[in-house]
């Protein structure tokens, strides 16, 4: 039986369009998708699906042997806002489902893992623009603090038990095709649909607070090609940074009104604000762009046409 790829958290944000891409490139029977619940039409009728819970070891065994799984993508988690809700279940959610996955991985029952970090892992101390690879990292949400303990464990399971885990940092990812749920970037999804339905959008974050962005192509493509490289250049197992775009609530709103121009902004700061003055504004990536080739497409005005275009339909 050939080898094949597990997503585990398929229905998300990321893994919807993560299920999709490996479909195309691995054939559709080659890709299960997994989560607590039904995915969106296309992944559902595109290939097989599971039911389950990520938190649950004994199944996620069972998935990945009736299955002969060699990949496996761990793509469920719970994001920043909702975590600091419920701290417990978002740290019980984020640190049980890797183990689940890296003892299957040291224990030989599945070859490869990818695990997405975040921006999360650094905190208000870490240096704010261009932030370094290797930096101070004193992140103070739950979400955060749960990247960053997942990074550590993921290059202590690799430098311990040679478990091959790949690791990417994603800044605030937008895209057209799967609502995100419970993140600090969401305002920049947010932010089209209004913008589309109602010319106005009132603003959870500050107009100057910059933050480190990609739209959703360029971070399934790093997704993909991080696990394509071989295992001799991926040489940072905990995870490595990546970037594509910086800007403010103020700049998406100019980028927006070149398509809509009685478009208008107001800013409403909440508790989500002091999640973001605590992350980096941009990023630097330049290991992953010389270890294993990333390399960004999109640029602030060519996704604002995309989600623009994809969501007037
Ligand atoms: N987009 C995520 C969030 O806002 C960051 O990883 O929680």
């Amino acid at each position: 039986m050939e080898k094949r790829i597990l997503i585990i958290g398929a229905s998300g944000q990321i893994g919807n369009e993560l299920t999709m891409s490996l479909r195309n490139r691995y054939g559709n029977q080659n890709v299960i998708a997994s989560d607590l619940r039904e995915a969106n039409a296309l992944v559902m009728e595109s290939g097989p699906f599971e039911i389950l819970d990520a938190m649950d070891g004994k199944a996620t065994e069972k998935a990945v042997k009736k299955y002969n799984i060699a990949d496996v993508y761990l793509m469920a988690a719970m994001l920043s806002a909702t975590a600091e809700k419920f701290p417990a279940k978002g740290w019980d959610l984020n640190m049980s489902s890797l183990f689940n996955v890296l003892n299957l991985a040291k224990d030989k029952k599945i070859e490869r893992i990818f695990w997405p970090s975040s921006i999360a892992v650094f905190g208000p101390t870490t240096p704010k623009t261009n932030t370094p690879q290797h930096t101070i990292m004193e992140p103070t949400t739950v979400y955060g603090i749960s990247k960053q303990t997942g990074e550590r464990w993921c290059e202590y399971y690799h430098k311990r038990y040679g478990v091959d885990v790949r690791s990417i940092r994603y800044p605030g990812l937008i895209s057209y095709k799967t609502p995100p749920g419970g993140g600090t970037t969401d305002y920049a999804i947010e932010i089209f649909h209004e913008a589309l339905k109602e010319n106005k959008y009132t603003c959870f974050l500050s107009a100057q607070t910059a933050l480190p962005m990609m739209f959703m192509d360029d971070a399934i493509d790093a997704t993909v090609n991080i696990m394509l490289a071989p295992s001799q250049k991926i040489k940072i197992r905990n995870a490595y940074n990546l970037a594509a775009l910086s800007f403010t609530p103020q700049e998406l709103a100019v980028s927006i009104q070149k398509h809509i121009p009685d478009f208008t902004i107001a800013y409403q700061p909440d508790f989500r604000q002091v999640i973001a003055d605590s992350w980096p504004a941009s990023i630097d990536d330049s290991q992953a762009r010389k270890d294993w080739g990333w390399e960004h497409r999109i640029d602030l005005d060519t996704l604002t046409k995309i989600m623009i275009e994809n969501l007037s339909k």
